[in-house]
């Protein structure tokens, strides 16, 4: 794999001589309930390459959620196509994991230890349990959680548990791993420390990670590239470059100019909305 070749060059996509790894292009997502047709996402595209750690940012409601089922293969676009690897995306596979915001993603019968080789064997990615034992102190190892192989999860905190289910994510060796709002319901110290293991993990081993999150700060410190989507229903407002940027740039003048910058283009939206709906009431009234 040419792994890091494109972001470790920050490179743009355009200079860079590798396939994109998933390539979403145009992509409509729509939910039918009984009464409504909700669409979630329109016309939305991007291309994360490999070891892109790349972020889908915006308000709650925009489809930031449903972009990740539908690259997961949970949900089929009504327009455009999604393609991992150059083959389109038909059905959930272990070539895709995701890691949830929910603290209850572990099996709670199960030790840390048998929740990742469980998943090991289940998803095809080892033959033999002992096989599979290595693979998950490897994992384990890497997320500090050697000597918590073997208890339950009820024993241990969010935070530990979220490292677990990253450590179960990353053993199954996907191409992508799916993270929807992974910290978000972490205190605000443990989701610093979290965000920190991550870019570590990812300077260990460069995996390609959708990272999904509603906040500005987390996209800039935790992303390679950004995606800005706008409110219901998202679209894509712009993309940018955050490679070089981690916790030890949060003083720099940079770092506070593109998150004004992001700031003001979703607010932007949000005063229009708000403008429209005023507009709607007079109208009514
Ligand atoms: N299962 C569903 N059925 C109907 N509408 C849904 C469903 N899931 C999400 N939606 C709607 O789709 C839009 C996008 O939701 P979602 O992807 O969860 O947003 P986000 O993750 O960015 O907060 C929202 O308007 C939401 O209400
Ligand atoms: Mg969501």
């Amino acid at each position: 794999m040419t792994q890091g070749a494109h972001t470790a060059a920050g490179n743009t996509p355009a200079a860079a001589a590798v396939d994109p790894l998933l390539d979403v292009d145009g992509v409509t997502l729509q939910y039918k309930t009984k009464e409504h047709l909700i669409t979630a996402t329109y016309r939305v595209g991007f291309k994360v390459y490999p070891a892109d750690r790349f972020v889908l940012l915006g308000p709650s409601g925009c489809g930031k959620s449903t972009l990740l089922k539908g690259v997961a293969g949970y949900l089929k676009p009504v327009e455009g196509n999604m393609r991992l690897k150059g083959v389109d995306i038909k059905e959930p596979g272990p070539d895709r994991v995701m890691v949830f915001q929910e603290f209850d993603q572990l099996l709670p019968w199960k030790t840390v230890k048998e929740n990742i080789t469980f998943a090991l064997m289940n998803g095809g990615r080892c033959k033999t349990q002992s096989e599979a034992n290595d693979i998950a102190m490897e994992y384990i190892k890497k997320v500090k959680l050697d000597r918590f192989e073997d208890t339950y999860p009820h024993m241990l905190s969010g935070g530990m548990k979220q490292r677990v289910s990253i450590a179960r994510g990353m053993a199954m060796e996907p191409d992508i791993l799916l993270m929807d709002e992974p910290f978000a319901a972490l205190d605000a110290l443990t989701r610093l420390q979290m965000q920190e293991e991550l870019l570590q993990l990812w300077e260990d081993t460069h995996f390609t990670v959708l990272f999904v999150t509603h906040s500005i700060e987390e996209a800039l410190i935790v992303g390679s590239r950004i995606l800005v989507l706008s409110p219901h229903p998202g679209q894509v407002k712009a993309e940018l470059n955050a490679h070089h940027l981690t916790h030890a740039s949060t003083g720099d003048p940079e770092f506070g100019e593109l998150k004004t910058k992001i700031h003001n283009m979703l607010f932007a939206d949000r005063i229009l909305e708000d403008e429209l709906a005023a507009a709607a009431a007079e109208a009514e009234g």
